[in-house]
């Protein structure tokens, strides 16, 4: 009993565990992490148009379950650290329009835990396939839907964060402006200055905008092929390693611990770990927790290959 919870797997640097987080992260398991915890990242489930059997929730207490996380991940995150929650869209089933409740829920989640609301971010996937299919495909009446929203909250308007470890390659006009150094300074059509000296200087990299193009369409990896090799059912909602890294490595320095709550196939845990941060994950559904767990072990057989 006493071992209720606790680890499914380790890794070098992290641990996941299989169960309910909502118990899990009050647990023992988790009372070493309070007040220390950098970042909480995840994608929580969505309300559920219809109600399943195994239990995830829609309307009232779908926003109510989400918001009573905000004491348990206070309790977690160091006072500098931040929480960065996935929402995706969704629809009311059978009519053209969209569901709001992932909204309220963290209207109702920010509230409760007190948090600033640091930025919001859209992470555009070109590779979403059109849906519902009723509405854009055969009525033709929606378009598809190709973004989700990432809410960066925090427990003080001044959490950690350095975007200097996330610049991003310079357009091959800015290389060009560099190399020659030459650039147009004057006003722009926006009424700013540009002055030419700060137009000039190398700083490694452009500063990433909230607006994160990454594809998710890859279709096969590690994981997906050791699903299909044993027939094990994969994760349907897998997001791009990526997307997590970027909030790594924005939001963290090297060692900070990583939380994921709903970790699904444990990207978040993997990207930690691949960054050399500490991580914990909790993942409730037994086939997707086991089956993460090939992201490590087969990241150390290659190791010990060569
Ligand atoms: C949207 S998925 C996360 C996907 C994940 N980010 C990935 O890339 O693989 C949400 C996950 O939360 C899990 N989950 C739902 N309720 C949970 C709970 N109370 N405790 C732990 N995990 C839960 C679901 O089983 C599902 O795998």
């Amino acid at each position: 009993m006493n071992d209720l919870y606790g680890p499914l797997y380790r890794t070098k640097k992290g641990v996941l565990h299989l169960g309910p987080s909502e118990e899990i992260l009050k647990s023992k398991w988790f009372k070493p992490l309070r007040n220390k915890v950098n970042l909480i990242f995840t994608s929580p489930p969505f309300p559920l148009k219809k109600k399943k059997a195994y239990g995830n929730l829609n309307g009232k207490e779908y926003v109510e379950w989400l918001a009573s996380f905000a004491d348990i991940f206070n309790d977690l995150l160091a006072e500098d650290g931040s929480l960065v929650i996935e929402l995706g869209n969704s629809w009311i089933s059978g009519i053209p329009a969209m569901s709001i409740e992932s909204l309220e829920a963290l209207l109702e989640l920010k509230k409760r835990g007190g948090y600033y609301l640091c930025q919001e971010f859209i992470w555009h996937n070109p590779a979403t396939l059109p849906s519902p299919v009723q509405w854009v495909n055969v009525e033709r009446i929606r378009v598809k839907n190709s973004f989700s929203r990432l809410w960066w909250l925090s427990k003080t308007p001044r959490s950690k964060a350095n975007n200097r470890t996330i610049l991003q390659e310079y357009s091959p006009s800015m290389k060009k402006v560099l190399k020659n150094r030459r650039y147009n300074p004057g006003k722009r059509p926006s009424g700013h200055n540009i002055g030419e000296k700060s137009f000039l200087t190398d700083n490694k990299g452009s500063i990433p905008s909230n607006v994160l193009y990454i594809s998710n369409s890859i279709s096969s990896d590690v994981y997906l092929e050791h699903c299909k090799k044993y027939n094990i059912k994969y994760h349907p909602a897998r997001m791009p390693v990526d997307l997590a890294k970027f909030f790594i490595l924005f939001l963290t320095e090297e060692n900070d611990i990583v939380v994921d709550p709903f970790a699904g196939s444990n990207i978040t845990g993997w990207a930690a770990e691949s960054l050399g941060r500490r991580w914990r994950s909790v993942e409730k559904e037994e086939c997707y927790a086991k089956a993460s767990k090939v992201r490590f072990t087969n990241a150390w057989e290659i190791k010990r290959n060569h």
